[in-house]
């Protein structure tokens, strides 16, 4: 079996690189969601041979990217899926805006849970929908709850038409349960809600919680949902830009469709699909590799916040290599928080209240790099607390 090496510094300036051509030499980019790590070499190998056939022409839809995504569920979480149920899609926020268009009205309502991933609240206002937030509850051991019976009242709102479900949660590293999904499912099935499920995140779950798709749930759910999925997060290929969306019911398939078609949108890309194959049908030592070193970072992080930063604080990070920090007690505003990691201990992290409701006081740090650069970040962090 390979053994990948996600010790290796690799640098990434100067390769139009949003994580790290973005702030200053000497930031260290712990923001975004990418790794540092390199690509699986299966991957690197197959896209430098395409590479060197050196014809690039139009590509035939042929089955081996539907079948990468079955194989992939299959293998993974036990969710049975077909070929037919999966569409291509360029990355998964371009598929759920194609869901937006297809399964709501202008002027709907869209159910998020707040804090939300900060894209959700731009494509639904700048697709002429209204965002309803429902809060998750922080509970005292930094966990979160869904508070089920204000999520009923929004869902039961008249004009309300989807629920945009992100399992796990970004950015609060929540990985939902079975009965939380079924009560949500039962929810949305009784008020008559469409759910979107956006699974990116759905490989790097930590141990003691499990992953299970939405539409594994039920036959009601799989009738009454769009799963979105896309290797790029495990296997660093978000810039090949293509994801899929998992539709198990086919009039809903026909309804999803209807505008990638009006919007030509359906056209592959010969070096986004081919990543993705090999990633789904070779690399699974990957992705248990990664999660391995990633819970290392995670198990140095806990305890160093715990013994030298003890005013940071995590909660119970269930899955997801960003990190939601509580630095409440930090007794700032969230422009000066954003301002002190940048300026005092120069490390680049998403500051909480970008995400909306709930996010304010916290910071979410990506902690998928190799462990040296997460110890150097944090140990910057606790020289310029210390000197608060
Ligand atoms: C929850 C979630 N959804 C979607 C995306 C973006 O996906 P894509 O690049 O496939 O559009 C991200 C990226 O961070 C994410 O965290």
């Amino acid at each position: 079996m390979i053994k990948h090496n996600f010790d290796e510094l690799i640098n990434r300036k100067g390769t139009e690189c949003k994580k790290w051509d973005t702030y200053a030499d000497d930031v260290i980019p712990m923001w975004i969601a990418d790794t540092d790590f390199k690509c699986p070499q299966p991957v690197i190998d197959a896209m430098v041979k395409r590479a060197e056939h050196g014809i690039y022409g139009y590509p035939v839809n042929d089955k081996n990217f539907e079948e990468a995504i079955v194989n992939w569920q299959k293998k993974r979480f036990g969710w049975k899926i077909e070929s037919e149920w999966v569409e291509y899609t360029p990355a998964v926020i371009p598929a759920i805006v194609y869901a937006i268009y297809a399964f709501t009205n202008p002027g709907d309502n869209i159910v998020i849970q707040m804090p939300a991933y900060h894209p959700f609240h731009a494509i639904i206002p700048n697709n002429g929908r209204h965002i309803l937030g429902n809060n998750l509850i922080l509970q005292e051991d930094g966990s979160y709850e869904i508070d089920f019976e204000n999520l009923e009242s929004l869902l039961s709102q008249k004009r309300t038409t989807m629920f945009l479900l992100c399992s796990p949660h970004n950015p609060t590293g929540k990985c939902f349960t079975r009965e939380e999904l079924n009560k949500i499912s039962e929810l949305c099935l009784k008020h008559n809600v469409f759910v979107v499920s956006d699974e990116i995140h759905s490989d790097i779950i930590y141990k003691g919680s499990k992953h299970i798709p939405f539409g594994s749930l039920s036959q009601e759910a799989a009738d009454n949902c769009v799963v979105c999925v896309n290797p790029s997060k495990t296997f660093n290929i978000a810039g090949v830009r293509t994801g899929a969306a998992v539709i198990p019911n086919r009039r809903n398939h026909d309804l999803f469709y209807a505008p990638l078609e009006n919007l030509k949108a359906y056209g592959r890309t010969i070096f986004g699909t081919l990543p993705i194959e090999i990633s789904y049908n070779e690399c699974d030592y990957y992705a248990d590799q990664l999660l391995e070193y990633l819970e290392g970072n995670l198990e140095y992080l806990k305890k160093f916040l715990a013994e030298k930063i003890p005013k940071i604080k995590i909660g119970h990070p269930q899955a997801t290599y960003l990190i939601w920090l509580n630095c409440k007690e930090l007794n700032m505003e969230p422009a000066k928080l954003q301002q002190f990691f940048m300026e005092e201990a120069k490390v680049a992290m998403n500051e909480g209240s970008t995400f909306g409701t709930g996010g304010a006081g916290f910071m979410r740090m990506n902690i998928a790099c190799p462990r040296a650069r997460l110890v150097k970040a944090l140990n910057q962090i606790e020289k310029s607390v210390n000197m608060l």
